[in-house]
């Protein structure tokens, strides 16, 4: 496995790899999530490259890029079980020289939920997720759909800007109890981390109305709300969202494809999950 940290030198690497390539970004500090991009990213293909960059233009100035867990020899030891091929981990300097001045903005579906949320948060994703496709240039990238809405991002600048690859998305992976495995984890105290299962039971809450015939969005929004205001550690509700999956507006009646999407503090951590309704 090799590692590598310039651009130039990537490119170079890149130009000898074995196509087709498959491409997994992360922001490092690893879990099985994560894995499971890398294992479906080398069974479809013949290499595989991994960034790790923690990418400072998608934190807004009061979140939590500089307590972000970083461990980079726990990460690199992770991709070599599952062989990877090429490993970029850039420095900031290297993808944001003191010159940098081009940004990719995805507008219409960037306006609500996360959007709405972390203003900038998808500039910087959209920008960093562009900047490494020029880089790796890969055959197809592998995001989880964990994170709903930066999927929909990414396909429609894809699309918008007609850039060259395929875009695979991955079911979202879960601890045994349901809650979606995330780096941000390991900010929650342990009476935190029982309560976190909040999230996940919210969620086939409201799959299993809509399975009994329940199409009434609102309804179902409401039923979601009033569980997690009964589990004493979880906080604010920034949004319970039932939307139609691939334009990401909020229906009333649901109709597929559909996804239920929310963001709950437990404590102080702030979590994210969703659910596709089938
Ligand atoms: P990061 O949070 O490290 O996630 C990297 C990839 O792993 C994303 O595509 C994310 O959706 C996926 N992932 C995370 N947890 C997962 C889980 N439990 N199951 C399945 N997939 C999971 O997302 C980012 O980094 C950044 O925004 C990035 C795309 C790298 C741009 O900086």
């Amino acid at each position: 496995m090799n590692v590598v940290e310039t651009i130039a030198e990537m490119k170079r690497l890149r130009r000898e790899l074995v196509e087709p390539v498959g491409f997994v970004p992360t922001m490092g500090f690893l879990h099985n999530g994560h894995l499971e991009l890398v294992r479906r990213a080398k069974a479809e293909n013949s290499s595989v490259v991994v960034s790790i960059f923690v990418n400072p233009t998608q934190f807004g100035p009061q979140e939590d890029f500089e307590s972000y867990p970083r461990d980079l020899p726990r990460d690199l030891a992770m991709l070599e079980t599952v062989k990877t091929d090429l490993v970029f981990v850039p420095s900031a300097d290297e993808m944001y020289p003191p010159q940098f001045d081009s940004w990719v903005n995805v507008e219409g579906v960037t306006e609500r939920l996360e959007g709405a949320i972390r203003p900038g948060h998808f500039k910087g994703v959209a920008t960093v997720v562009a900047k490494l496709f020029n880089i790796v240039q890969p055959t197809k990238a592998y995001f989880g759909q964990k994170d709903a809405q930066q999927v929909v991002v990414i396909k429609k600048m894809l699309a918008d800007l007609n850039m060259n690859l395929e875009v695979v998305t991955v079911p979202t992976v879960r601890e045994p109890d349901g809650l979606a495995m995330s780096s941000r984890n390991t900010y929650l105290k342990p009476d935190e981390r029982q309560a976190a299962v909040v999230l996940y039971q919210a969620l086939t809450l409201a799959q299993g109305l809509w399975r009994k015939g329940e199409k009434d969005a609102g309804r179902i929004r409401q039923v979601m709300r009033e569980f997690i205001q009964q589990q004493p550690l979880a906080g604010k509700i920034d949004y319970i969202s039932i939307t139609n999956a691939e334009t990401l507006r909020e229906l009333d009646i649901i109709k597929p494809p559909a996804i239920v999407l929310l963001a709950v503090k437990i404590g102080k951590p702030r979590l994210i999950d969703n659910i596709v309704l089938v």
